[in-house]
């Protein structure tokens, strides 16, 4: 296996020469205009690479949020919410083997990606390396984080140019807006609930917030890399992503009475965040700093990555899971 999991940008030239250029952009022409792959044997080298990034990532994002989601699965206050909760996990335990099944057409082994990978090897975001506290958060959580990787996944079920991958996420999709209405259900539910749940709802947000913020990444002013674009893998960029998640998120956290960070701008015609990225999260205290950091900074937090990066990925490979859950 070790050959095709070797396959990456580094290993590749960073443009075709000759020939091959103008296969490129005949690739390039043909997937602007709506055509979709069916093979690899359709693909240039450079098309497969970026697709098959862009599939690792999805499903280790996929696999990392069963990890989130087992202390909120024990501390769930009802068997309504417990089942709910381990229906999320099977759910999202089935779109991470709908996308490394996927993989498995382009040499890799699903087993080995799950099971016997380096813990450290696995590519997630900073938003899913921390562990869920309690039910209200996670329900937070479904409500931001799921909210955001949907945005993800409708967009390439909508655009991406290989055909079988944005057909296989029209299920991924599906149950994604379960977890975000549960999501929405449960917050609304502990806002009007108590004063005590009400504050826990808002500490939550604001812990939850600016992450899935950076879920979309840097701005597209700063991305050097458009290949996702340049082959329609994705339909929108970063910042028309982050849009998207803001235009959904605000309103409905807004008719709830949350607070967040974030207003729609009359004057610009769009959303726009009420601070200035990038901030540092403070992993002592749970808190975001109230000034801006260096991008420098901010790569090196995400470089170092979240509190259960590793751990929860250990866990998960240890099999430390059935027992005491019920
Ligand atoms: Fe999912
Ligand atoms: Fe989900």
């Amino acid at each position: 296996m070790e050959s095709r999991q070797a396959v990456s940008h580094k290993e590749r030239p960073a443009a075709p020469v000759g020939g091959a250029a103008d296969h490129e952009i005949a690739l390039q022409v043909r997937v602007k205009s709506g055509y979709k792959l069916e093979s690899e044997t359709e693909m240039t080298a450079r098309y497969r690479d970026v697709l098959v990034q862009t599939m690792l990532i999805a499903a280790d994002l996929e696999l990392s949020t069963i990890t989130m989601y087992y202390t909120p699965l024990l501390m769930a206050p009802t068997l309504e919410t417990k089942m709910a909760v381990a229906s999320a996990m099977q759910d999202e335990l089935g779109h991470a083997q709908v996308m490394y099944r996927m993989l498995e057409d382009f040499g890799y082994n699903t087993n080995q990606l799950i099971f016997e990978r380096d813990p450290t090897e696995f590519r997630t975001f900073y938003l899913t390396q921390h562990e869920i506290k309690d039910y209200i958060q996670c329900v937070v959580y479904m409500l931001l984080g799921d909210r955001a990787g949907y945005t993800t996944t409708r967009d390439l079920e909508e655009a991406c140019s290989f055909g079988p991958y944005a057909r296989s996420l029209r299920k991924v999709n599906f149950e994604e807006k379960f977890h975000v209405a549960h999501g929405e259900r449960w917050t609304r539910f502990y806002w009007n609930h108590s004063a005590e749940t009400r504050q826990r709802v808002q500490e939550a947000i604001d812990f939850v917030f600016p992450n899935a913020v950076m879920w979309f990444g840097t701005p597209d002013h700063m991305k050097k890399r458009v290949d996702q674009l340049t082959y329609k893998i994705r339909g929108q960029s970063n910042d028309e992503l982050r849009q998207r998640w803001l235009a959904e998120v605000v309103p409905f956290c807004e008719s709830v009475g949350i607070r967040v960070p974030a207003h729609f701008e009359p004057a610009l015609g769009r959303y726009v965040l009420d601070y200035q990225v990038p901030i540092l999260l403070d992993e002592e205290t749970g808190k975001w700093s109230d000034t801006p950091c260096t991008w420098e900074a901010q790569f090196a937090q995400w470089k170092k990555g979240g509190p259960t990066k590793v751990s929860g990925f250990q866990r998960l490979q240890e099999d430390h899971w059935g027992a005491d859950l019920w």
